[in-house]
């Protein structure tokens, strides 16, 4: 790996999409991020642009382009690329592998490029990977595979944070070798040759490609999906676990006159009004037509970018409201070739409610066919499977679930088209019994033992919701105003951890973090040993050492996978 200092954590989830955290060297980003391209030849919006108009801290750049210009690459040798693009965020440079896509051959050398982009000062650099187009020969991009991970193992101590190429073509058992392999040596996997797959709009394919990827490489590892740049897949990219991206289709869109939006392409000519207030937009209306073709140009490169940077914020909104299915059930309808995606995208669903929430911030609603395969239905399923109840309803699209559990999520806020009111009312159920079949649902079958029949149960006299249980005069437990979860205290978990066997509900840590865990200190991922794969994030857990005795209790924030394998960012907030 390369020795720049880099570290990535997750701040907030949905699905399998993440904010994150990303560091190199002294610079800092969020993601998912969107990486404009600059075109040193031909730039349409300058470095200074994306700075201020964009917000950009990380641009990508083509190191191929400086090193076949001899004016360019003297100028930016003796200045380094910062200085010379007078660009003070994250540089990442490409190394010639588009070009060769585009044009079968360039000319320079893995190791060349590789030196060049050390030599001009990139934060993140790639090698000379070679991009094989769909349903290419499989002989033939199996042995470019091969090339393309020999190449790898030439980059494996450049002084660049290295943007490795993951290829394969559309045959999966290759895309799965590839990321197996780049996987184990690179904190930063980029998923290449898909360019063709978006301009063909071939979205189911994409979502293959991406799943087999991720399945495949470690969950702290930063995903470039290498050449998307069309906000209209920005949702479903994120959804699978993306976190960079890189345009240069908002200025060779804009070349080409057409006007990019997040549910997909117009031409410009074609556009009586314009369904977009950018300052670009909102300055020239339709007058834009009007303009000379430099002009033109430049400004609809500006449009676009306008359009990329904004939906990629609403998709970030939508992760931080747990709402994101929402938006995919929005824009997967854009295209029939996106609602296919979608399908494709359900298929995934095992794997992805592993990385889900199990309670959200947001209401379910139900907005169509795919709400059936929803990773919150995975899961829910999964948890009503353990609870024992005679009192079973149907809520579509979870199916039968016990009455006693409906207050808490999703239950209590479904909606679907069949019923905007899905609210049971529930009050002539017993609250000993609710809090019982709560225990098993959260904690598994039988947990519904370790409430007394004794307790007393306590209301909010300002909400009349069940909020707390004592047996005799200790408070055993506190039920979350928000999703009436129940948050067990010290003696609750004692019995929690009796009754089930290790490593049932635990996130087992290294000794080295206790002192810490035991005064309260959230658990960082780095000291998670073991963890019961069975929790989801959300989850309150049982926190023991690894002879389990147990810490403290608290909540957990990443799934189980993501503790294991991240190194940086909190995994148990402690109570
Ligand atoms: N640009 C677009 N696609 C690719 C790819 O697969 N590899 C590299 N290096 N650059 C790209
Ligand atoms: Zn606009």
């Amino acid at each position: 790996m390369s020795s720049t200092f880099f570290s990535f954590e997750i701040k907030f989830k949905d699905i399998g999409g993440r904010i994150g955290r990303l560091t190199i060297g002294k610079r800092e980003i969020e993601t998912p991020a969107i990486m404009p391209v600059y075109n040193p030849n031909k730039p349409l919006v300058s470095t200074m642009e994306f700075e201020r108009e964009f917000k950009s801290r990380i641009l990508m750049t083509n190191s191929y382009i400086i090193l076949k210009n001899d004016e360019l690459r003297k100028k930016i040798l003796d200045s380094g690329i910062h200085k010379a693009l007078d660009f003070d965020g994250l540089i990442a440079t490409d190394s010639g592998s588009y070009q060769l896509m585009e044009y079968g051959n360039v000319n320079t050398t893995n190791r060349e490029i590789i030196e060049f982009q050390e030599g001009i000062g990139s934060d993140i650099g790639s090698f000379l990977d070679i991009p094989s187009l769909p349903d290419a020969y499989k002989p033939r991009v199996s042995e470019q595979l091969e090339i393309t991970l020999q190449r790898a193992k030439e980059a494996r101590d450049a002084k660049f944070v290295v943007n490795a190429g993951i290829q394969g073509s559309t045959y999966m058992d290759l895309r799965e070798r590839a990321a197996k392999e780049i996987g184990v040596d690179f904190e930063l996997c980029a998923i290449g040759g898909i360019v063709r797959l978006m301009e063909e709009y071939r979205f189911s394919d994409l979502v293959d490609i991406i799943a087999t990827v991720k399945k495949n490489i470690p969950a702290n590892r930063v995903v470039h999906a290498f050449g998307l740049g069309h906000p209209m897949a920005f949702s479903l990219a994120v959804a699978l676990g993306c976190d960079l991206f890189d345009s240069a289709a908002y200025a060779l869109y804009a070349q080409n006159f057409r006007y990019m939006t997040a549910i997909g392409t117009k031409k410009l000519d074609e556009l009586e009004y314009l369904p977009c207030s950018c300052p670009v937009c909102n300055k020239y209306g339709t007058e834009l037509k009007e303009l000379n073709d430099d002009e033109k140009i430049r400004e609809l490169a500006r449009h676009n970018l306008y359009a990329t940077f904004e939906e990629l914020n609403r998709v970030k909104q939508a992760i931080r409201e747990n709402n994101l299915w929402d938006l995919l059930s929005v824009r997967m309808r854009s295209h029939p070739a996106l609602l296919s995606a979608l399908k494709k995208f359900a298929q995934h669903n095992e794997w992805l409610s592993g990385l889900d929430l199990i309670r959200k911030k947001s209401s379910f609603y139900s907005l169509g066919d795919e709400s059936e395969g929803r990773t919150e239905v995975v899961n829910v399923r999964e948890r009503v499977n353990r609870v024992t109840s005679e009192n079973k309803i149907e809520i579509s699209p979870f199916g039968e679930v016990p009455a006693e559990i409906l207050d808490i999520y999703p239950f209590g806020s479904i909606m679907t088209p069949e019923k905007l009111n899905n609210r049971i009312d529930t009050t002539g159920i017993r609250d000993i019994h609710k809090v019982k079949k709560i225990m098993e649902y959260q904690f598994g079958s039988g947990a519904d033992s370790l409430i007394d029949d004794g307790v007393r149960i306590k209301r909010s006299r300002r909400t009349g919701r069940i909020r707390w249980i004592y047996d005799k005069k200790e408070l055993i437990a506190s039920v979350r105003a928000s999703d009436h979860f129940i948050i067990p205290k010290t003696p609750l978990a004692k019995k929690l951890h009796k009754f089930f066997k290790y490593p049932g509900l635990r996130v087992v840590i290294d000794s080295e973090a206790i002192p810490f865990v035991s005064e309260g200190k959230s658990v960082f991922a780095k000291f998670v040993r073991e963890i019961d794969m069975d929790l989801r994030a959300g989850d309150e857990v049982l926190v023991v050492d690894e002879n389990d005795n147990l810490i403290r209790t608290g909540t957990l924030v990443l799934s189980p996978q993501e503790c294991l394998d991240f190194e940086r960012g909190i995994a148990v907030r402690i109570r």
